[in-house]
């Protein structure tokens, strides 16, 4: 039997120096803090500066991530960026990241499936280091929302926000690694979370600006719905496969969409209070940065220990979703 794994060995992450609270929202659009907090558990979140775009934390989560590992940029042999928010639409922003780095090794691309694109890049890195294909693999998820959003629109402009989260995907030898993880699209759903404008269906034109096509829309309320019932699913799924049940899970670190949400799938598996991983109050929603974000900030806490299980799973546009579990 293989005993090759694809293991996590090293974090990172970066986040704007801007902190926006929702009392700071409550200026700009009809909303109030009691109003945020309770819907959604977020108290504040960081937002990019004028001259920031997504590459700048990219580059620097990915940094720290390669730091932490020990690896250097030589080694790194690809490169996937999961975001939904990339510097631009040509070239992918993982060349840019590449470039900046020296990654000079890396096949680089950028991968789009909504907040759940964090775990799908994982899945693909995992294929490729476990076959021998890649000793080393940057796996960036990372969104700035901030640049897409209507701040007149309190539906989204109080929920997303920006920032990006990094992890080296290296060989290692089972029984460490990722221990088995699923994917999964339902595209009859795909209006549920859009960016209508700025693609080959609707090209940028003076209307699209206009009818404000170019802001990301969100039908909250039946999106929430699917969450738990999907984020649920798929994490019995992911433990089960790994041949583990709720009860072996160190840290459940979940996509930070609404602590609702993460309430209600905590409470259906039976992981609750400390195993269970929050920063939405300080980070909001950051899609595809939430979960290597999270990550990063229990490893270095100094919270997470050889050989514990740690389950990730999340839900977004398109829609999809995913889970995988970890043992560290
Ligand atoms: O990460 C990608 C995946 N995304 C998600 O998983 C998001 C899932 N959805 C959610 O988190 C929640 O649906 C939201 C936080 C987006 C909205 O919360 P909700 O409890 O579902 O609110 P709602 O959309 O049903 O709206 C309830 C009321 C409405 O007012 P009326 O019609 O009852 O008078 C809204 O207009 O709350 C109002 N409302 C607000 N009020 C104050 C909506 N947004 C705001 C706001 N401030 N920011």
């Amino acid at each position: 039997m293989s005993t090759a794994s694809a293991i996590i060995s090293g974090t990172g992450m970066s986040v704007p120096d801007r902190v926006v609270t929702n009392q700071d929202l409550e200026k700009i659009v009809n909303t109030s803090d009691k109003w945020i907090t309770s819907r959604t558990g977020i108290r504040e979140r960081r937002i990019a500066g004028k001259d920031e775009k997504l590459s700048t934390f990219c580059i620097k989560a990915a940094q720290a991530a390669m730091d932490a590992a020990g690896v250097t940029p030589p080694e790194i042999a690809m490169i996937i960026v999961a975001t939904v928010t990339p510097d631009h639409p040509i070239p992918a922003t993982a060349c840019i990241v590449q470039n900046a780095l020296g990654c000079k090794n890396a096949a680089a691309f950028d991968m789009q499936a909504g907040c759940s694109g964090f775990i799908y890049a994982q899945s693909v890195a995992k294929q490729f280091v476990v076959s021998g294909r890649c000793k080393h693999v940057l796996v960036i998820g990372a969104e700035i929302l901030s640049k897409f959003l209507n701040w007149e629109d309190r539906a989204t402009c109080v929920i997303f926000a920006d920032g990006a989260g990094a992890v080296v995907m290296s060989e290692g030898d089972f029984p460490r690694g990722v221990l088995s993880s699923a994917m999964y699209t339902d595209g009859d759903m795909a209006d549920f979370i859009t960016l209508p404008a700025g693609g080959s269906a609707i090209p940028p034109s003076a209307e699209s600006l206009e009818q404000g096509q170019h802001f990301i829309q969100m039908r909250g309320n039946e999106t929430f719905k699917m969450a738990v019932r999907s984020l649920a699913g798929v994490c019995r799924e992911v433990l089960e496969s790994a041949g583990l049940t709720p009860g072996d899970v160190n840290w459940f670190i979940p996509h930070q969409a609404n602590q609702r949400i993460i309430g209600a799938v905590g409470e259906r598996l039976g992981i609750t209070g400390e195993r269970c991983y929050v920063n939405i109050d300080r980070f909001g929603n950051t899609s595809a940065a939430s979960i290597p974000i999270a990550l990063d900030e229990i490893v270095r806490a100094g919270k997470v220990k050889e050989g514990d299980i740690l389950l990730m799973a999340a839900f977004g546009a398109g829609l999809t979703w995913a889970g995988s579990v970890v043992r560290w």
